[in-house]
C-alpha cells in the first residue's frame, strides 16, 4: 500500500491573467489531500473508494493513470481522502492530481519525481479545463511554499522550471520560481467559503470570451501581471500593508472582468475592515476570498457573521509527500 498526499493552494495575485503568461503568486496552504494506492486482488479494473472507476467522473484521475500505469498492469484501488473543498478555488484537484502522481511513482519503483507530477497534473488540469490552465495550481502544490511564475526568468528569485502551452491558439510560457518569504509575527491569511461551488473550466471560458469578444479588455489581464509584479516584491521585503494594498487592488480588477460573485463580495466586505487585503481567489463564480490581517480572529468572526466558514491557513506547507509504503 502506498500512500502521498499534496496541498491545496491559494493565489495571492494573477489568477485569470496567468493563463495568457502574466506573473502570479500562489502559496500552499494546510489543507491536503490524500491518496491510498493498494493492488486489486479481487476486481479485475480499477476501482475508487469501492466503486469501479469511472473516467467520465474522473478525468484527472483517467488521464494520469493513462500516463503513468502501473508497470505490471495490475488494477489498483484508490481511495481519496481529504481536507480541500471541492470546487472552492483551492486547488483540489491539482492536489489530488500532484499525489496521485507521486502515489503511482512508487507503485511503479520510481524514485519521487515533482517535475513529472507538476506536469502531468498541469496537462491533466488544461485538459478539464478545455485546454486552457496555467502552471500554477499543480506546480504549487507539487513543491510547496510560495510559487511565482512570471513572463521572464527573475534573477532573484530560486528558479524551478519553464512550462509552455498552447492556449487559445497561442503559445505561453511560464517561467516558474519560489522563494523563501519571511511573513512578519502576527499577520496571517484567512481563507473564507462562500461554500457555492465554482466550475474553474465555465470562469476560464468566460474570460477567454470576454477578451476575444472585446480584445481591448485584454488590458486588464495586464493591470493584473503590473499589480502582481508589484505585490511579489512587496511581500519580498516583507511590507505587508502593501502586500494588503495590491491584493485589494487586483481583486477589483477580477471584479471588473466579472469573475466575482455576490457571495464572495460579501464575505470580502465583512473581512475588508479588519484586514490589510482582501481578494477573491482561484477561479471565482464561488469559491473562497482570502484576507491578509495583523487580526485573524476579528476577520474570521467577521466572516462567519456574513454566513461564509473561515479557517486561518499556515503559510508555506510542504508540497508533494509519500507518506506510507508497504
Ligand atoms: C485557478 O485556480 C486559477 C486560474 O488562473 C486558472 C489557471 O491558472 O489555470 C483561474
Amino acid at each position: 500500500m502506498v500512500k502521498a498526499s499534496a496541498p491545496g493552494k491559494c493565489i495571492l495575485f494573477g489568477e485569470h491573467a496567468v493563463v495568457y503568461g502574466q506573473p502570479a503568486l500562489a502559496c500552499s496552504i494546510s489543507q491536503r489531500m490524500s491518496i491510498e494506492l493498494e493492488r486489486e486482488d479481487t476486481f479485475d479494473s480499477w476501482r475508487i473508494d469501492g466503486r469501479t472507476f469511472n473516467g467520465k467522473k474522473h478525468p484527472h484521475i483517467k488521464y494520469i493513470r493513462d500516463h503513468l500505469p502501473p508497470h505490471d498492469e495490475q488494477p489498483l484501488h484508490i481511495r481519496i481522502r481529504g481536507t480541500i473543498p471541492k470546487a472552492s478555488g483551492l486547488g483540489s484537484s491539482a492536489a489530488l492530481s500532484v499525489a496521485l502522481c507521486g502515489a503511482l511513482q512508487q507503485i511503479r519503483d520510481e524514485p519521487q519525481n515533482l517535475q513529472q507530477a507538476s506536469e502531468l497534473s498541469h496537462q491533466a488540469e488544461a485538459q478539464a479545463q478545455g485546454g486552457r490552465a496555467s502552471p500554477m495550481d499543480t506546480a504549487t502544490s507539487a513543491y510547496g511554499g510560495f510559487v511565482v511564475l512570471s513572463d521572464s526568468i527573475e534573477e532573484d528569485l530560486d528558479f524551478i522550471e519553464t512550462r509552455s502551452m498552447e492556449v487559445n491558439g497561442e503559445r505561453q510560457e511560464w517561467h516558474l520560481h519560489t522563494f523563501e518569504a519571511t511573513i512578519p509575527e502576527g499577520t496571517a491569511l484567512v481563507i473564507g467559503n462562500t461554500g457555492v461551488h465554482g466550475s474553474t473550466s465555465a470562469m476560464v471560458l468566460q474570460v477567454a470570451e470576454l477578451i476575444q469578444n472585446e480584445p481591448t479588455r485584454k488590458v486588464e489581464l495586464e493591470t493584473i501581471g503590473a499589480i502582481a509584479r508589484r505585490g511579489i516584491q512587496a511581500l519580498r521585503n516583507g511590507d505587508m500593508k502593501a502586500v494588503g494594498q495590491a491584493m485589494s487592488e487586483n481583486h477589483i480588477v477580477l471584479r471588473s472582468l466579472g469573475v466575482s460573485s455576490p457571495d464572495l463580495e460579501r464575505l470580502i466586505r465583512a473581512a475588508a475592515p479588519s484586514s490589510l487585503g482582501v481578494k477573491m481567489t482561484g477561479a471565482g463564480g464561488g469559491g473562497c476570498m482570502i484576507a491578509l490581517t495583523e487580526n485573524p480572529e476579528e476577520t474570521v468572526g467577521a466572516i462567519e457573521m456574513q454566513g461564509g466558514r473561515a479557517f486561518i491557513t499556515a503559510f508555506n506547507e510542504p508540497g508533494l509527500q509519500i507518506e506510507h509504503l508497504t
